[in-house]
């Protein structure tokens, strides 16, 4: 139920034998300097190791059993290489004030999958079943203020892109209603 087909792709559950093609993934500065670094002493960003990546990968592998969500590798249905990721994880959006519980999109394609649509195919898909298969309310996705590729993302599957409430100067937030959710505009039930 988890595994999901598009026309070019097909989104499974990560497994452990994806690590290695992750870590690739995440050692291209321009994808580690969005998402998913190590702090030098210096205070610069760097590709995190396998070592410090392997934990996490157990985490969100398990992950899928306790939620019915998680981690998906996106995997180029022609050659079955695996060319990026997308997922679905709780946080709490900072709102400045208050904190809220939210469900976040976030994802990332190796460095020599970009411009060709595979994220906006791969979001696609992860949006419909958050709404049709796991009737969220709402989504959410963050990015950075520069990251001008991951907030078109955030718009070509709909989301309403601003400020983040929490740190305007430095983020981007985008916001997706469930359009099946006919008490969404109403604010939360009574
Ligand atoms: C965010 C990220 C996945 C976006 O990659 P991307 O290649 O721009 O996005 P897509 O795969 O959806 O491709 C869309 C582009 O392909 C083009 N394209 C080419 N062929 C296409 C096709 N057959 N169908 C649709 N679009 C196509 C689109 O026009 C679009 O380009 P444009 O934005 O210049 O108009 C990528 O930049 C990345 O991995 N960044 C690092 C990680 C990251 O920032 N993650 C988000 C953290 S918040």
């Amino acid at each position: 139920m988890t595994r999901l087909e598009t026309a070019r792709l097909t989104l499974r559950p990560l497994e452990m034998g994806d690590l290695n093609d992750f870590v690739a993934m995440m050692e291209h500065p321009e994808v580690y300097s969005m998402m998913g670094f190590g702090i030098m002493p210096d205070g610069r960003k760097r590709a995190r190791t396998l070592e410090e990546w392997r934990p996490r990968f157990e985490y969100r592998i398990a992950q899928f059993d306790w939620e019915g969500f998680g981690e998906w590798a996106v995997v180029m249905k022609v050659s079955g290489a695996f060319v990026g990721m997308v997922g679905l994880q709780f946080y709490l959006l900072d709102q400045g004030t208050v904190a809220t519980p939210e469900i976040e999109l976030f994802y990332g394609l190796k460095r020599e999958w970009w411009d060709q649509g595979i994220m906006q195919e791969a979001t696609s898909a992860i949006v419909r079943y958050a709404f049709e298969t796991l009737k969220l309310r709402r989504l959410t996705s963050v990015c950075y203020r520069e990251n001008l590729r991951s907030a078109n993302v955030m718009r070509r599957v709909g989301m309403t892109v601003g400020s983040h409430p929490g740190n305007p100067d430095g983020e981007m937030l985008g916001v997706l209603a469930n359009p099946h959710d006919a008490a969404a505009s109403a604010g939360p039930a009574e």
